[in-house]
């Protein structure tokens, strides 16, 4: 059994969660202990989208007060060890933080005050993600385990969503399949074992996350654009007609490609002369539908080809509730069971970084607050 805390800046969300992993690679399971996550979308929306100077800021301002609340919601017993202050220490945590104006303070004078928590490492998100974004995270775990002596494991924000339908107890049959859709990334995954992953297929261009996002802005809707989309789309009548390309639909491969399908929606809008909300409606519903169909030809196509014992759904659009019900509903036709996350769990969260932290522990992946570690916008899953 370890216990880790997991540290998520990746995009707009800055969050912290600490679990109890135990299991091991073969059968991992996970208690959360606490988890908190505070949501920039009031700092982007003005933006339409997430602005990653903004995000960074967001991410020093909260980090310490979220960090502060996990421990205390987790109600750890201190291991009775308070941080050994020494002026080395001291500099070194503000050379990591230099460029997080203000954190080192607010760091410093918060662990001064409590007691090393039992914990066994700590997981944080290297990438992908916005660079900027994930500095913070990086560099602010690094400072904590200096100051509390634990090692760190760097994690790929994309294992976490693919973790995070364990979150609810379940366990996979290998091979399993994975597919990956959020506001960055859309992937076909196959899964060995734990840690053992080939990527299958990607998007060539929008990931669905940004085509929903796309499409909302067109049709005047709100940042971000996934559960407006889906709200709207439940009011659609089906009476204006609407139809839009699956595209790479019939194409043989497993890769993706969206960005024509925002166009469309673009020209299908431009012919309308007044687009009233019933109109807007059954083009959300009609758009749905389309992302679906293509998404679930692709992974049927990729479960056959490769046999896949379960299939997992993960990433922010899993938390739709079209794309959840035809996915279950056609799976279920070809016997392969398929988790989804929570839909709080879909979303960004640090609980599924803890998660996929404690699965690359496992795996003997972890290293010293003095080892250099980079943000990588662009992470490869492996
Ligand atoms: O995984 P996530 O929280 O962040 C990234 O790693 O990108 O995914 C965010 C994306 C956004 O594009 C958002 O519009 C979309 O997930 N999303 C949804 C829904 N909820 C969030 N898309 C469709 N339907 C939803 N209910
Ligand atoms: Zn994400």
């Amino acid at each position: 059994m370890k216990i880790i805390l997991g540290i998520e800046t990746s995009c707009d969300e800055t969050a912290i969660a600490i679990v109890k992993g135990s299991g091991g690679l073969l059968s991992p399971q996970f208690h959360i202990l606490s988890e908190v996550t505070f949501s920039q979308t009031k700092t982007h929306a003005p933006f339409g989208g997430v602005v990653p100077t903004l995000a960074k800021r967001e991410h020093v301002k909260h980090l310490v007060r979220l960090l502060e609340k996990a421990l205390e919601n987790a109600n750890l017993p201190p291991n009775g060890e308070r941080v050994k202050t020494s002026q080395e220490r001291e500099e070194m945590v503000r050379t990591i933080l230099s460029r997080e104006e203000g954190l080192a303070d607010q760091l410093l004078s918060f662990t001064a005050r409590i007691s090393i928590p039992y914990i066994d490492a700590i997981a944080v998100t290297r990438g992908p993600g916005l660079e900027p974004a994930l500095w913070v995270g990086i560099n602010f775990a690094r400072a904590l385990a200096v100051l509390w002596e634990k090692r760190i494991i760097p994690t790929n924000h994309m294992e976490g969503h693919l973790v995070s339908a364990l979150l609810e107890g379940e366990q996979v049959i290998f091979p399993a399949l994975a597919l990956l859709i959020s506001g960055g990334h859309t992937e076909l995954v196959l899964l060995h074992g734990w840690c053992q992953y080939v990527l299958l297929g990607e998007t060539r261009d929008d990931a669905v996350g940004e085509a929903f996002d796309k499409v909302a802005r067109i049709l005047g809707l709100p940042y971000p654009g996934g559960p407006e989309i889906s709200k709207l789309a439940e009011s659609a009548t089906g009476k204006f007609l609407i139809h839009l390309p699956r595209p790479m639909a019939g194409s043989g491969n497993l890769d993706f490609s969206f960005s024509g399908l925002k166009t469309a929606v673009l020209y299908a809008v431009k012919k309308i002369p007044t687009l009233t909300d019933a109109i807007k409606a059954d083009i959300a519903e009609e758009f749905e539908r389309a992302v679906t169909d293509v998404l679930l030809m692709k992974t049927r196509i990729a479960a056959r080809r490769h046999d896949v014992k379960t299939l997992i759904v993960g990433g922010g659009v899993s938390a739709n509730r079209r794309i959840r019900e035809t996915f279950a509903r056609e799976f279920e036709k070809d016997g392969i069971p398929v988790l989804f996350p929570a839909p709080a769990h879909a979303t960004d969260n640090a609980t599924m970084i803890a998660a996929a932290g404690y699965l690359r522990r496992e795996s003997g992946e972890s290293q010293g607050p003095e080892e250099e570690l980079e943000a990588r916008g662009v992470l490869v899953l492996r």
